[in-house]
């Protein structure tokens, strides 16, 4: 029996396969809380029920024994599952000796490199579970709206994002580099396929030590075709708006775990606000945030843009120059590129960032020769300029930032099951 199935076995006879959490006595009365991935159960064994050497085994087990529990389910309304064990048997599998992980509290730093121990918490369980459920909302949404999943490339011969923060290897003795978005590759697809999303790990050698700042993240990149400025924005709306509903409904117990607060949470409804870059810098300016026209928002900027408004919001029609090359002009505001970023409120920041591409063969060339990168190397991207070129669009989310938002986590580490991060690689 799975412990989240546990209810349909009141009554019962029962087996669970797990390990301790924690375990206390009193005297005649041991409490076993056990856990077996996925959830965690009250175990109760009395003395007088069972033989005296089958006591004194289950009053012996120590933290993160694994162990095989047989019992019955009995109905308690004041346990979190409803029920609980009796117990009248336990196997044990291997019994664990000083597990260096205990009730206490311990320090980030040894916590991290005991990250393949960490998981086990039931803190760190619940978050990978919340992880989940955000990764399979976010596929839901896109496969319940006609797109293909085209999976990118990891390795690639040229820069998408700058080439500032790539991670190079060596490709049978040329360069290659690790993905830092796919896409480049999405355009293609979606000339092919007309919707499509792709959803996978990119990498980034970011200098910066964050709290919102991994070198290896995921993000999931939707490309279109045909779609517009505007449209873009809304379908991100819709997104974001369906996925939060869906954990809240489908993950109400880890939340509640994480002791996460949920009402600004509940109240995420389209549409978002949506301000242009240059009202952001008037509102910064307000907070006394030295910032000039072309400059590419920080943390800071955007906790407090986001913060304004305790709500998701855009900040669309960055200047020309302030981010990626393939972004296209405004032809109302040409010193301006139709791109938007959402940023998430509670402080959490930028977690998507979307635009339309420049479909003009000519003038991609020409931002491709103005960024000094190789014309060879994008030969291929160029061709999709050339045969058939449409307007399109599309986006990507940055899967730990929005988990972290979501369950409010003081930083990416906690989001990732194996986080790597600025001169971290350890487990
Ligand atoms: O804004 P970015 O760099 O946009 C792109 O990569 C586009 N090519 C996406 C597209 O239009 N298809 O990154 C998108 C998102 C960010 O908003 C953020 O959520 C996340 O990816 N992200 C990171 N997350 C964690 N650590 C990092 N170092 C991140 N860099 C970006
Ligand atoms: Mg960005």
């Amino acid at each position: 029996m799975d412990i989240n199935e546990a209810r349909n076995y009141i009554g019962k006879e029962a087996t669970i396969k797990g390990w301790v959490y924690n375990s206390r006595s009193s005297g005649k009365i041991l409490f076993i809380l056990l856990r077996d991935g996925t959830g965690f159960m009250q175990c109760v064994m009395a003395k007088n029920e069972v033989e005296d050497e089958t006591f004194a085994r289950a009053k012996a087990l120590t933290q993160e024994t694994s162990v095989i529990a047989r019992g019955t389910i009995r109905e308690d309304k004041r346990s979190p599952n409803g029920c609980e064990l009796t117990l009248k048997e336990i196997e044990i599998i291997q019994l664990t000796r000083d597990y260096p992980i205990t009730p206490k509290d311990h320090g980030v730093g040894f916590l991290m490199e005991n990250r393949h121990l960490w998981l086990r918490s039931k803190r760190q369980w619940a978050i990978l579970r919340i992880r989940h459920q955000i990764e399979r909302a976010f596929r839901d949404f896109f496969d319940n709206r006609g797109f293909t999943l085209v999976d990118a490339p990891i390795l690639t011969p040229n820069a998408c994002e700058g080439s500032t923060t790539l991670f190079q290897t060596d490709y049978f003795g040329e360069p290659a580099f690790l993905s830092q978005s796919g896409q480049l590759y999405m355009e293609a697809a979606a000339m092919a396929l007309g919707k499509v999303y792709c959803f996978g790990p990119t990498f980034r050698a970011e200098k910066s030590k964050t709290r919102r700042h991994l070198t290896e993240f995921w993000m999931l990149e939707p490309e279109i075709a045909y779609i517009t400025f505007e449209e873009n924005m809304k379908l991100q709306e819709d997104m974001i708006t369906y996925v939060i509903r869906d954990v809240l409904k489908n993950r109400k117990d880890e939340l509640d775990i994480i002791e996460r607060d949920t009402s600004l949470l509940e109240k995420v409804e389209p549409p978002f606000p949506k301000i242009y870059y240059k009202e952001a810098l008037e509102i910064l300016k307000k907070h006394g945030k030295a910032v000039e026209w072309g400059d590419d928002f920080g943390s800071e900027e955007e906790t407090i843009l986001a913060d304004t408004f305790n709500k998701p919001v855009f900040v669309h029609h960055f200047p020309i120059g302030a981010k990626a090359f393939y972004m296209k002009p405004d032809p109302e505001e040409p010193n301006t590129v139709l791109a938007a970023d959402l940023l998430a409120p509670e402080g959490y920041g930028e977690i998507i960032g979307g635009s339309q591409r420049i479909d003009d063969y000519d003038l991609l060339l020409e931002k491709i020769r103005e960024n000094n990168l190789s014309e060879e190397d994008y030969r291929w991207y160029l061709d999709l300029r050339k045969y058939g070129s449409v307007p399109h669009g599309g986006f990507g989310i940055g899967i730990e930032r929005t988990v972290a938002w979501i369950a409010k986590l003081p930083h990416v580490r906690e989001t990732i099951s194996f986080p790597r991060l600025l001169g971290k690689i350890y487990p």
